[in-house]
């Protein structure tokens, strides 16, 4: 079984992306054979400033290594490392109905949030469709905004295959519905463009900060509390250990407990439970050479697999 799935260098990660990509992606590793990419191509839809994008790249792959990707197990690259993936585009563009595009909330709601609407953004699902086929994925772990898009992958790879013979896997989004949307501080769904994100890497101070500034309702202390509409429980219950959350929401539903009480534990065990992956990140910091090395690697094996596919489609399409 082989699992892919690509993020965005669009920033410094946060706990959404954590608990709703990163985590499953890198438990997935253990179940088959796991390729992992840094979507630079697709960043640029989004990024204009190059400096800003090379350090964004840096900064996911060192986050991904030091929260426990293993390079031997998992095919780790960079998407622009594969050039002939934008073959691949090309072709799926072709067969592609505008319709299927124009349909897609992602590049609406971009669009909204005032994003350049160029031709880039509105076929980035075409781009993403050719990420997945090329490596014959059967599994892809996202989370719930990119359903639409592996539905659109799907549909591209079935007409290609009814038009051209069976040259690609269908493959199946992989979304762990528990974990789906991870609130931001502010509840709506956590989003660096929402502003609403607490940072996986950030300072003790910093991250205490935004935790302190979670939105709650306005209950006093002694006042008996709803666990399911804190965004402190919900953020708790992410990683706390069950017999903890059992507590925090026992406690919450007692009275005397307050908002207050909660993030401090919120902050105090997320701490606690990142320091491993900090350590991890300081030292990678050090030897960016390492870092390099093992994306050029993966780009390695990943061409290899990719190729083969490039090749048949070009064959079945008549190039
Ligand atoms: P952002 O919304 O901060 O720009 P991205 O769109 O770059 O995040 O998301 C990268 C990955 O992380 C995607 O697979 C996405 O589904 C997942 N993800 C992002 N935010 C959340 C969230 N709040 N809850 C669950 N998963 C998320
Ligand atoms: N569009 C995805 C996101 O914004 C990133 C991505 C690009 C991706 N190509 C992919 C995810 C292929 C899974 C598979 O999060």
């Amino acid at each position: 079984m082989r699992i892919l799935s690509g993020i965005q260098p669009s920033g410094k990660l946060h706990i959404g992306n954590y608990f709703g990509m990163m985590k499953p992606a890198l438990e997935l590793q253990e179940k088959g054979e796991a390729f992992l990419f840094i979507a630079d191509y697709h960043a640029l839809t989004t990024s204009k400033d190059p400096a800003e994008l090379k350090q964004n790249t840096t900064d996911v792959a060192l986050d991904f290594l030091a929260c426990g990707l293993d390079p031997t197990r998992t095919t780790f690259f960079r998407q622009s490392d594969i050039p002939r993936l934008l073959e691949l585009t090309w072709m799926l563009s072709t067969i592609t109905p505008l319709g299927l595009l124009e349909r897609c909330h992602s590049y609406k709601d971009k669009v909204a949030k005032g994003i350049t609407p160029t031709h880039a953004l509105f076929s980035y699902p075409v781009l993403m469709a050719a990420d997945i086929l090329a490596y014959q994925s059967n599994i892809v772990p996202v989370g719930r905004d990119q359903k639409q898009h592996l539905e659109v992958t799907r549909d591209l790879a079935i007409k290609f295959n009814n038009e051209y013979g069976d040259i690609f896997t269908i493959p199946e989004a992989s979304i762990q519905e528990s974990v789906a949307v991870v609130p931001g501080i502010d509840g709506q769904k956590m989003s660096k463009s929402y502003d609403n994100h607490i940072l996986l890497f950030d300072g003790k101070k910093a991250t205490k900060k935004r935790i302190m500034k979670i939105i709650t309702d306005s209950k006093e202390l002694e006042d008996p509390k709803d666990p399911d509409t804190c965004n402190v429980y919900l953020l708790y219950k992410l990683f706390a250990e069950e017999q903890k959350v059992a507590e925090m929401a026992d406690n919450l539903r007692k009275g005397g407990y307050g908002y207050g009480h909660a993030k401090k534990q919120l902050f105090e065990d997320l701490w606690e439970y990142m320091t491993p992956f900090r350590e991890n990140r300081e030292k990678l910091e050090q030897d960016l050479d390492y870092v390099n090395d093992v994306l050029i690697d993966g780009a390695k094996r990943a061409s290899k697999v990719a190729d083969k596919t490039f090749d048949a489609a070009k064959k079945a399409i008549g190039l």
